[in-house]
């Protein structure tokens, strides 16, 4: 496992390597749902590469750019266990050096949901995305469904600028209570973690309603906000049910769906979302 901080090492070793490689970018501070994509990449590719990058364009001002978890050292001891080759990790300067001054635009999927809360996040995303995929060159990249509409933007830039890799996308990894995985949930206190369990329960009615018949989303909704909204800890940002590839908002669940949601818990703002196909 070869620790790499600049683009041309990166390069030099990633030429070395022979056979399918698989990528898999992150911000670090890994849990159980990074290592699962590490896994499944491992177990497609002959070699995997890991980049750990906590991107600032993608935070804005008011968010926890400065704060966002990091633990290099832990990082790498996880991710010795794996089958890794490579683990890219750059500083600021190697990937906005100064002039830097080119972004990646993705219209339309990017306007409702996160787009709308959190303006500009997705130009930073699609922005890093892009570039380390130009970096690293991989055969496929994997990306985990709790980010569902990160997802969607990546396949469209891949799709549209015909970056020509495989995007593979992989389940989200639960707590035991269904809460999702994320770096995220150190923010919260016992109480607030406790509290935080009402976005896979309200995921988990939406999902019933659906099997039990109602494709009425607006009803689905409803009943899902009055749930949440029994959390006095809970503060709703979004719930939509959208088309599951294009996260547009549907009035009748008459194709693959998607729940998703952000809801704050205390000041800590969570994402999740549930298929419905
Ligand atoms: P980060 O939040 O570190 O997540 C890295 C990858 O892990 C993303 O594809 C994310 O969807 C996936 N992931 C996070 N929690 C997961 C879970 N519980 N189950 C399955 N997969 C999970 O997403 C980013 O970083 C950044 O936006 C990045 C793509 C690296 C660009 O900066």
């Amino acid at each position: 496992m070869e620790v790499v901080k600049t683009i041309p090492e990166l390069r030099t070793l990633r030429q070395k390597l022979s056979g399918t490689v698989g990528f898999v970018p992150t911000m670090g501070h890994l849990h159980e749902g990074h290592l699962a994509l590490v896994k499944q990449a491992s177990m497609e590719n002959s070699a995997v590469i890991v980049s750990i990058y906590v991107n600032p364009t993608q935070f804005s001002l008011s968010e926890d750019f400065a704060d966002y978890p990091r633990d290099l050292n832990r990082d790498l001891e996880l991710l010795r266990r794996e089958a890794v080759d490579i683990i890219f990790v750059p500083s600021d300067d190697e990937m906005y050096p100064p002039g830097f001054s080119s972004w990646v635009e993705v219209e339309e999927v990017t306007e409702r949901l996160e787009g709308a809360s959190r303006p500009r996040h997705f130009r930073g995303v699609a922005t890093i995305v892009t570039k380390l995929l130009n970096i690293v060159r991989p055969s496929r990249a994997y990306f985990g469904q709790k980010d569902a509409q990160q997802v969607a933007v990546v396949k469209r830039i891949v799709a549209d600028l015909n970056m020509g890799v495989e995007i593979v996308v992989v389940p989200t990894v639960r707590e035991s209570d269904g809460l999702a995985m994320s770096s995220r949930n150190i923010y919260l206190s016992s109480r607030e973690r406790q509290a935080a369990t009402i976005l896979f329960q309200s995921l988990m009615l939406a999902r019933q309603l659906w099997q039990d018949g109602e494709k009425n989303t607006d009803k689905i909704q409803q009943q899902m906000t009055s749930l949440i909204q029994k959390e006095p800890l809970a503060q709703i940002d979004y719930i939509s049910i959208a088309d599951a590839e294009t996260l547009e908002e549907l009035k009748s669940i008459d194709r693959p769906a998607l729940a998703v949601l952000a809801v704050r818990i205390g000041k800590t703002r969570l994402i999740d979302n549930m298929p419905l196909e």
